[in-house]
């Protein structure tokens, strides 16, 4: 039987082959359909969406190049005068196969071309299966500020497939897993368990996927636009995004989001066993788990003001004290606790001196 988590007014379908989606389409009569892809989900995923489309032939591909630079305003307008040469109507529907980028990039031009048409996400990384898949938001970067142009608008529906998986590679998958083990950390302590037991190459990761999923489904439903509890979804953030930035600005080959992300979570976690109860055992557990899966990354102390510079312009903070979402024990996590700039530094310290 087909597993369904239901969100804030559609479906988000779990299913190999993604059995249910023609069906879906064809119930609701379409003018059109659009498929946006980038060239990598083109050559990987197109496919696997054209053998689960047998009657739906007749449909537009927009393409765009892959990469975060990419999910700007120049790219969008791109999509939106192909879909206006389409000839595009209010009754057409888009399909957003690809990573979060896509998703993103394409729910935004759906959600403001004409107003609003239908989309429908297909995501096709582990990151964006696990965390762009459900929430609503939609958005583009600008000027390298990520995320600040966008709405909060909802899909039709979202299909989630592990086949898609098969092509990622090692480091995009490990970087996926990095948001499943958060949200085991913040809210259930049986899922933190199976993440660390599992073997990205081997296992069957359905059940680990479906849990994250409706996970963060229960913590948004509760809290759609983020005035409370879908904080706990920003645990590992405060500090993992300071080191994201700086690291994109810094290497050639910067850190992926997930990356600075099981970073960030492991000096907030030292942060909550200081202010917040996390035990020394919970928090040594937390440590081995990203130790095992990512490489260490080395950077000095003389960057701790220019990192705590920024989580101080890029959070909601409390005068000079940086907002953060801290773990009281495996699987259960506080938000708005303010830090002094001094306990950062030492988480720092932490992670550099382990
Ligand atoms: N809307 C939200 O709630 C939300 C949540 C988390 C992240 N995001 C956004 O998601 C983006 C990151 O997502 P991402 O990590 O998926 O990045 P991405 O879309 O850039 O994908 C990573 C890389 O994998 C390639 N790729 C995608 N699917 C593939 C497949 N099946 N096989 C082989 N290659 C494939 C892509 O072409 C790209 O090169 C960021 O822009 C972030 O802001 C949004
Ligand atoms: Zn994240």
């Amino acid at each position: 039987m087909t597993k369904q988590v239901a969100s804030l007014g559609y479906k988000v379908f779990f299913e190999k082959n993604l059995d249910s989606l023609e069906t879906f389409i064809t119930s609701r009569s379409y003018s059109q359909i659009l498929v946006l892809v980038d060239r990598n989900t083109n050559d990987h995923c197109l496919p696997i969406l054209q053998s689960a489309l047998s009657e739906i032939t007749d449909y537009d591909i927009i393409e765009v190049d892959p990469g975060e630079e990419n999910k700007n305003i120049d790219f969008c307008i791109g999509v939106w005068k192909t879909m206006l040469d389409f000839g595009a109507d209010r009754k057409a529907l888009m399909i957003n196969l690809g990573g979060g980028v896509v998703t993103d990039m394409g729910g935004f031009a759906a959600s403001t071309y004409k107003r609003g048409i239908d989309f429908i996400q297909i995501p096709t990384t582990l990151l964006s299966q696990v965390d762009a898949s459900v929430g609503g938001k939609t958005g583009i970067d600008l000027d390298n500020v990520k995320n600040i142009i966008g709405t909060f608008t909802q899909p039709q529906a979202v299909f989630i497939s592990g086949q898609f998986l098969s092509t990622l590679d090692d480091r995009q998958m490990c970087s996926g897993f990095a948001e499943v083990i958060k949200h085991g950390l913040i809210y259930d302590k049986d899922l933190f368990l199976k993440t660390i037991a599992t073997n990205l190459e081997t296992d069957d990761l359905d059940d680990i996927v479906f849990r994250s999923v409706e996970i963060k489904n229960e913590v948004i439903t509760q809290d759609p636009t983020e005035k409370g509890l879908r904080k706990i979804l920003n645990f590992g953030h405060t500090i993992g995004h300071a080191v994201e930035g700086y690291s994109l600005m810094q290497d050639a080959d910067p850190l992926l989001h997930g990356e600075a992300i099981a970073l960030g979570m492991i000096c907030e976690a030292y942060i909550a066993h200081k202010i917040n109860g996390l035990s020394e055992a919970d928090l040594s557990a937390i440590a081995q788990a990203f130790d095992h899966r990512f490489k260490r990354y080395t950077f000095s102390g003389d960057i701790y003001q220019e990192l705590i510079t920024f989580m101080q312009n890029d959070k909601k903070n409390e005068g000079r004290k940086v907002g953060f979402a801290l773990l009281s024990e495996i699987g259960k996590c506080d938000y708005n606790i303010y830090v002094e700039e001094e306990l950062i530094k030492e988480s720092l310290d932490f992670y550099r001196n382990r």
